[in-house]
């Protein structure tokens, strides 16, 4: 093996322990100066080590902007390990590398084909570049009141409807864990002279073990963006974009810089090079542990009355080609509770913490970093809230989400600089949002700025949060009102002080229509 691409080195890691090691006088950036001083209350907790570690950039440790040694080797290490030609590492999570991943491919004007799910930085990505989202709706499962993924047939008729269509873009998997058939949708997309986006944030793993969907670059993506921290071990915030030679290298790195903090955190980037070391030489083996656990769960949640939750049987369903088995998502209506009450129960009374609940179900990640002893402890207390449950609530009618896909009326960006009106949410219907309304988790908007209100989705936000759902990215976090863009005739009195000056001239430009 090339000793340079030894998946056993973490050259960055490394670098920086040597470096703390050495004690250096310090008249650089970080101002506490390897923790002298950061208060003790914090220091007594964690400890000294971790300050020495909190570097800035340093011949010896390089710079992210401009990897020529360890950062590069490492980010070299990565890309071998996942197959991709470059690896850029990330310290703003996954949503830096969603923002990146579509500045570098849409100028202003160019198309998108986006599933209507994505998550919101995704969203923020189209409206930095002020690209046009064209929006495929994902399959769902009715009775499971389940979002699944986008099919190859989805994508074909987006990408024949926009044959100018720059990128096709693809969370894949979902949340919940459901992959699409990424490989057909990888060869339409090319054929078309697209290129292959994925959101890849929850799949960092899959390409480390064969009984896990294929990964992004196994697929032929183009590039795509990885959260590291959300799946496998690094730290919170560090993710990694993965890209092929097929992209404008130069016009990502330009982004890139454009970007990110010109302070990156070298306890973050070492975290990814180990994290990748780990993956690399032994991801199967601890994978294989994650994946018979996660199965072992699955087995004995579906022996609880009450509970349910889905595993293989979804495979073969339009918009689930595979799962990852790592994602327990419980459905509890069962119970005669909801979600967020199965997870505030968890919490409050057994300590257990789960990644997110909505309505119907909770979530559960399972990772190489769970033992059969959380297991253990999970089972146990679902048992005891199952047994002290009020009883089904087969009867209780579902929430269902708004079956349609909002209207667009002009890009997320359009909208968002335009000048809004604030107006009571209930007299919103037929109006064009200015703002994003997500639910949080997982932050899937259910409308973007630039789309029209409808009766339905009202209706949505307004049950959902009697039911105890959160919905951010809005201004207004009662929902009571909203802001939506300004058209003449809308109430001027509640114009925002801040866009009024220029409504006049807005009003009679670009809104009119709405
Ligand atoms: C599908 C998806 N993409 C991107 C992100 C953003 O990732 P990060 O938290 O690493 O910024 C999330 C976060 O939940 C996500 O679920």
């Amino acid at each position: 093996m090339n000793n340079s691409l030894d998946q056993h080195a973490t050259p960055l890691f490394e670098a920086v322990i040597n470096y703390a090691r050495e004690h250096k006088i310090s008249f650089h950036t970080p101002g506490h100066k390897h923790g002298v001083s950061i208060p003790q209350e914090f220091r007594n907790f964690v400890g000294e080590r971790i300050f020495d570690c909190d570097l800035t950039l340093l011949e010896e440790v390089d710079s992210l902007h401009d990897p020529r040694g360890v950062i590069k080797e490492a980010q070299k290490l990565a890309a071998a390990a996942y197959g991709s030609d470059y690896a850029f590492f990330l310290v703003n999570g996954s949503s830096g590398g969603n923002h990146a991943m579509i500045l570098s491919v849409c100028d202003p004007g160019d198309k998108i084909i986006v599933p209507r799910n994505a998550h919101r930085s995704v969203l923020a990505g189209i409206i930095l570049s002020g690209a046009i989202p064209v929006y495929v709706m994902p399959e769902r499962n009715d009775e499971w009141n389940l979002m699944l993924n986008v099919t190859p047939e989805s994508v074909a008729k987006a990408l024949e409807e926009h044959p100018d269509a720059k990128a096709v873009l693809v969370t894949n998997p979902t949340y919940q864990g459901i992959a699409a058939n990424l490989k057909e949708i990888s060869r339409l997309t090319h054929k078309a002279g697209a290129l292959m986006l994925v959101d890849e944030a929850h799949g960092p793993h899959m390409k480390f073990h064969p009984d896990l969907p294929p990964s992004a670059m196994t697929c032929g993506a183009d590039i795509c963006v990885q959260s590291t921290h959300k799946i496998i071990s690094s730290m919170t915030q560090a993710s990694m974009l993965l890209v092929r030679r097929s992209v404008d290298i130069l016009k990502l790195k330009r982004v890139l810089t454009l970007l990110m903090t010109t302070s990156p955190s070298y306890i973050l980037m070492a975290s990814l090079d180990l994290a990748r070391m780990q993956m690399a030489t032994r991801g199967k083996e601890l994978l294989s542990v994650a994946i018979m656990l996660a199965e072992d769960a699955r087995r004995r949640i579906n022996q609880i009355s009450g509970l349910y939750c889905f595993g293989h049987e979804c495979i073969g369903q339009a918009g689930a080609f595979g799962l990852d088995m790592t994602k327990l998502s419980v459905d509890v209506t069962g119970l005669g509770l909801t979600g967020y009450q199965v997870a505030q129960m968890l919490n409050r009374n057994h300590k257990i913490q789960i990644e997110f609940a909505d309505i119907d179900t909770f979530l559960c990640i399972v990772s190489i970093g769970n033992t059969s002893k959380d297991i253990n402890r999970l089972i146990t207390a679902l048992e005891s809230i199952a047994a002290e449950a009020p009883g089904s609530t087969r009867n209780r009618i579902r929430l269902r989400l708004p079956s349609n896909t909002p209207e667009v009326v002009m890009t997320p960006r359009e909208a968002m600089f335009a000048p809004t009106v604030k107006i009571p949410l209930k007299d919103a219907v037929g109006e064009v949002s200015a703002e994003v309304f997500s639910p949080y988790p997982p932050g899937i908007p259910l409308l973007n700025p630039g789309e029209r209100v409808s009766a339905d989705l009202i209706d949505y936000l307004k049950e959902l949060q009697a039911r105890g759902g959160r919905v951010q990215g809005q201004a207004d976090t009662k929902l009571r009102t909203i802001k939506v863009v300004a058209r003449p005739g809308l109430e001027i009195k509640k114009v925002n002080k801040d866009v009024a000056p220029n409504m006049e001239k807005r009003d009679n430009a670009s809104v009119s229509g709405a």
